[in-house]
């Protein structure tokens, strides 16, 4: 059943966009009902991160694609669900470099391209798409500037590169302690 859903998510990019907004709601609904949460996060104005892809940088992304769909038996995802906000149109930094993306039904893996300019021309310090193998892991939110402050509290600096990659999501990125980088992001209202 879950199969034949994401085949027909991969032939209809419209109903994969439904089910990104039912993962919204489903999120906004456990941020509603603290009851639903544990001791540690109850309080919290944003719902727990759940972990959303692992990027991967290359130096060519086709042969990850074709690792991840064709050895680990992934589904490719359609381009069309990320639209971007390339480098250049926007005039802001962010990169247009090629990206794939593949599913399991749960969670995604970003296969991007080496882009070592990105942090320099966007004016932040953190490039997730710049040394690799692992670009960076990624959890989605539903609040991302109560994320921010509960950040700012925890004395985390984070490079916040709004929708600059993607038109859709605001992202921010940070270290973990041990300089692996993290992307909290949330889906952006239409
Ligand atoms: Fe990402």
């Amino acid at each position: 059943m879950r199969a034949k859903l994401r085949r027909l998510e991969a032939d209809n990019p419209a109903l994969a966009a439904e089910q990104q907004k039912l993962d919204g709601l489903l999120a906004s609904h456990a941020a509603e009902n603290p009851e639903l949460r544990s001791d540690h996060n109850r309080s919290d104005k944003f719902s727990p991160p759940k972990l959303h892809h692992i990027n991967i940088v290359s130096r060519e992304c086709d042969r990850l694609l074709h690792f991840y769909r064709d050895v680990m038996r992934m589904d490719e995802m359609p381009i069309e669900l990320f639209p971007r906000n390339a480098e250049g149109s926007s005039g802001q930094g962010g990169s247009n470099v090629p990206i794939c993306f593949t599913t399991d039904g749960h969670m995604q893996m970003h296969l991007a391209t080496q882009d070592l300019g990105v942090a320099q021309r966007s004016g932040e310090s953190i490039n997730p798409i710049g040394v690799g193998p692992i670009g960076h892991i990624a959890y989605r939110t539903d609040d991302i500037d109560a994320f921010k402050a509960h950040l700012d509290a925890c004395g985390v600096a984070y490079s916040d590169y709004g929708t600059r990659f993607a038109r859709d999501w605001h992202q921010i990125f940070f270290l973990d302690p041990e300089g692996v980088i993290v992307e909290v992001h949330a889906v952006q209202p239409k």
